[in-house]
């Protein structure tokens, strides 16, 4: 493939963090010496272009009015919950029992899991996104039906098999023993291969034995490059359950600390109802947060607390956790994290701003996975996933975004009132 060259607006983010805006930009994307798309440079059409345009076998793709942004990243969702979407319950424990588990009982059948991966890779990459941690269900096979349709399509996907050995119907309750050895045979089988990753993931710790937590935490220092992912805090009910079955941990994080599951590349969804010395712990073992403002207010289980979170300086990126979480959309992500952000902070006036919620979906998204440099930004050396976005998908989008007066407000107008339109394109960085 030759040097592919970009004309458009562009975004990427800096170091810190802040937002960097090309009105008039030049993305050059060619592959390496293992055939995977990169970024060769990223900047202002006007400063790069005498160096890129006219090399040999150089093609220019020119997208007026578009903008050209990292792929999202997706730091917590469940491909099996695709079709639980908007299932009405009274809370997390009860929309389990009564919706989820029953549901992902049917990914025992490779040919079912097979037809649930594709829909929900094709959505994904409507919707922008071109990475995902993803939980799979207990049966192995549900692992293999998702990471061959990934790789087919040659993304960057991380997913595992759900440990569960308690407190799970038939269906999905696994053995203690055998789903440690599924989950060893899986990390050699995927971990590493072509884009994708495995992670250890037990469901949460009330469906776990302390024998399968064990294990879990093993195999996490086995294979320190593998992620281990789960959920904790997020529903007062489950706390006081995690309370009951482990009494000797101070709370519910140190029930993963004691078992060697809070580490780099640990990532727990939701994390809401925090101390100071959870907050710290987090931060002290480089372990993650993921933020899933739409399925914390679908199921009412409360607000991630962002002052105390950055006071703390641990790391965390924006999720959708579909099916608890109500969208595929970034937009819709972020749209939430801002309105959840007011709801807990307006007193003490913070408004998380436009681009630090899209750096949360992308470049800190990498970040808090341990991919920084890798994806969720267009800076040389990146992975080339990104998307071609049209501000002007609908008449109020096209009206707001051009009455911006800064990057703030252009952001902003796309967040508030954005959604799977904004896509016009997704574009994966294909080895090969
Ligand atoms: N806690 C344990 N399992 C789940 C799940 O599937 N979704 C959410 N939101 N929380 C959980
Ligand atoms: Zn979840």
């Amino acid at each position: 493939m030759p040097t592919q060259i970009y004309r458009s607006a562009l975004l990427r983010f800096a170091d810190d963090g802040s937002p960097l805006y090309d009105s008039d930009g030049l993305l050059a994307v060619a592959p390496d010496a293992h055939g995977q798309q990169r970024v060769l440079a990223a900047g202002s059409w006007q400063a790069l272009q005498a160096q890129f345009v006219g090399l040999p076998g150089a093609q220019v793709v020119h997208l007026p009015g578009k903008l050209l942004a990292p792929g999202f990243v997706d730091m917590h969702i469940h491909y099996p919950q695709t079709d639980v979407i908007g299932a009405p319950a009274d809370g997390l424990l009860p929309w389990l029992e009564h919706y989820t588990f029953p549901h992902e009982a049917r990914f025992h059948d490779r040919a079912y899991a097979d037809g649930v991966a594709e829909f929900f890779i094709d959505e994904l990459l409507r919707n922008g996104v071109t990475t995902a941690l993803t939980f799979a269900t207990s049966h192995p096979a549900s692992v293999d039906a998702i990471l061959t349709a990934a790789q087919q399509r040659g993304m960057r996907m991380i997913a595992g098999k759900v440990l569960q050995d308690r407190h799970s119907p038939d269906g999905v309750r696994d053995d203690t023993e055998q789903g440690l050895i599924d989950t060893d045979t899986l990390i050699q089988r995927w971990h590493g291969v072509d884009r994708l990753g495995y992670a250890i993931t037990p469901r949460f710790a009330p469906t776990s034995s302390e024998a399968q937590l064990r294990g879990a935490g093993a195999l996490a220092a086995q294979y320190p490059d593998v992620w281990v992912h789960s959920h904790a805090s997020e529903n007062l009910d489950e706390i006081r359950w995690v309370r009951e079955l482990y009494p000797q941990a101070r709370s519910y994080l140190d029930v993963y600390h004691g078992f060697g599951l809070m580490r780099e590349r640990a990532v727990y969804a939701h994390c809401i109802w925090l101390d100071a010395a959870d907050r710290a712990l987090l931060r002290e073992t480089g372990t993650a947060a993921a933020i899933s403002p739409t399925s914390n207010l679908f199921l009412s289980s409360g607000y991630f607390d962002y002052l105390q979170a950055d006071a703390a300086g641990f790391r965390y990126g924006l999720a959708s956790d579909v099916g608890g979480g109500m969208s595929f959309s970034p937009f819709r992500t972020m749209q939430a994290a801002y309105v959840v952000g007011r709801e807990q902070h307006s007193k003490q006036g913070l408004s998380l701003k436009p681009g630090q919620l899209w750096w949360q979906h992308t470049a800190g998204a990498a970040r808090a996975l341990g991919l920084e440099g890798v994806i969720g930004n267009l800076q040389r050396g990146c992975e080339a996933d990104f998307v071609v976005i049209n501000p002007a998908c609908t008449p109020l989008l096209a009206r707001k975004t051009q009455q911006a007066a800064s990057l703030d407000e252009l952001l902003f107008a796309m967040i508030v009132l954005g959604d799977d339109r904004l896509i016009e394109q997704t574009i994966v960085s294909q080895a090969k």
